[in-house]
């Protein structure tokens, strides 16, 4: 569920074979993701990116070090429990190939919840909600090889984020993509899960990605060796950020707080000409039901 509560990493080491004659993937990586912040993790093939997501996530047990969410390490929980957390707590997106190529666009979309236990006509109609709100109307009955790359990867984002989780997860989501299309993903990942609350880590090999995130990581040989923040504005920019076009927050939804803002934090709102109108990557009224909109 989405959480106030940070995600932290300590001295995190995955060695991956014998000790001593392992890779070596992760040299110790103190990281710490803020409630409803986007981080993207950039380096060289190599240099640790998926396994310190699969360490964040539960996925891999560390060698040594820890890693802290809602108050809980997750190496000292069994791995049931650890799964369990997974699909309440996370959200995942990967390059490709996520999506059950059997089932239509709303029960891939649902099946987290269906997972959780949420009755089918339930976790169906909130996963169609979902696929509106990313700009798939129409399209709830595909299968996954009647969509494009871009729209399946946005079913993908759907089912990351229909569980309303703490945090997603989005390796290389738009590896897989022209750029054109990767960069409207990416902007519709982070809006859709900016307007959630939720925190993103993304592991990609764009540059242009720190635009969409609050912080960019880099890595290399296992460690994170510099990061940068993404200013709040360009010092040099003399357009005040309320003169510019902002696109369309989402609506709050029902739990969301009378007031609460919407718009995106301190980062400046993605410009992008992407989305069904040049506006905005997501559709702006019908935020799904139990998304709660946190202020940041
Ligand atoms: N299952 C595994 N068994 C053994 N070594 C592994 C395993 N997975 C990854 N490695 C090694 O760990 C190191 C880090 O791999 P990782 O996949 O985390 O890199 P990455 O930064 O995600 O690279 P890329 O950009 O190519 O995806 C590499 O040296 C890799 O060869
Ligand atoms: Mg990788």
């Amino acid at each position: 569920m989405t959480s106030r509560t940070p995600l932290t990493a300590h001295t995190l080491v995955k060695t991956y074979g014998a000790a001593g004659t392992g890779t070596t993937a992760l040299a110790g990586v103190d990281l710490s993701i803020a409630p409803g912040e986007s981080v993207a993790i950039m380096g060289p093939s190599g240099s640790g990116k998926t396994t310190l997501l699969h360490c964040l996530a539960g996925v891999l047990p560390a060698t040594s070090g820890q890693v802290i969410w809602a108050g809980q390490d997750l190496s000292s929980m069994s791995e049931g429990a650890r799964t369990g957390l997974r699909r309440t707590d996370f959200g995942f997106v990967f390059q490709s190939g996520q999506l059950l190529p059997e089932l239509p666009a709303d029960e891939n979309a649902a099946l987290p919840l269906m997972l959780a236990g949420t009755p089918r006509a339930q976790a169906t109609d909130t996963a169609r909600r979902w696929l509106a709100y990313l700009g798939l109307g129409g399209m709830e009955s595909r299968r996954p090889g009647e969509l494009s790359g871009g729209q399946a990867q946005r079913v993908a984002i759907a089912r990351a984020l229909v569980g309303s989780p703490g945090v997603v997860f989005a390796d290389e989501p738009t590896g897989a993509l022209d750029q054109q299309t990767g960069h409207e993903v990416l902007g519709v990942l982070t809006e859709a899960t900016r307007a959630t609350g939720a925190a993103l880590v993304i592991v990609t090999h764009d540059p242009g990605v720190a635009r969409w995130c609050s912080r960019t990581v880099h890595m290399r040989d296992g460690r994170i060796v510099s990061e940068d923040r993404t200013p709040a504005a360009p010092a040099a920019q003399p357009v005040a950020p309320a003169a510019q076009p902002v696109a369309p927050a989402p609506q709050a939804g029902p739990t969301a707080q009378p007031g609460a803002p919407v718009a995106p934090g301190p980062w400046p709102a993605p410009t992008a000409p992407y989305g069904p109108n040049g506006t905005s990557a997501v559709g702006g009224s019908n935020l799904p039901d139990g998304v709660t909109v946190v202020p940041r």
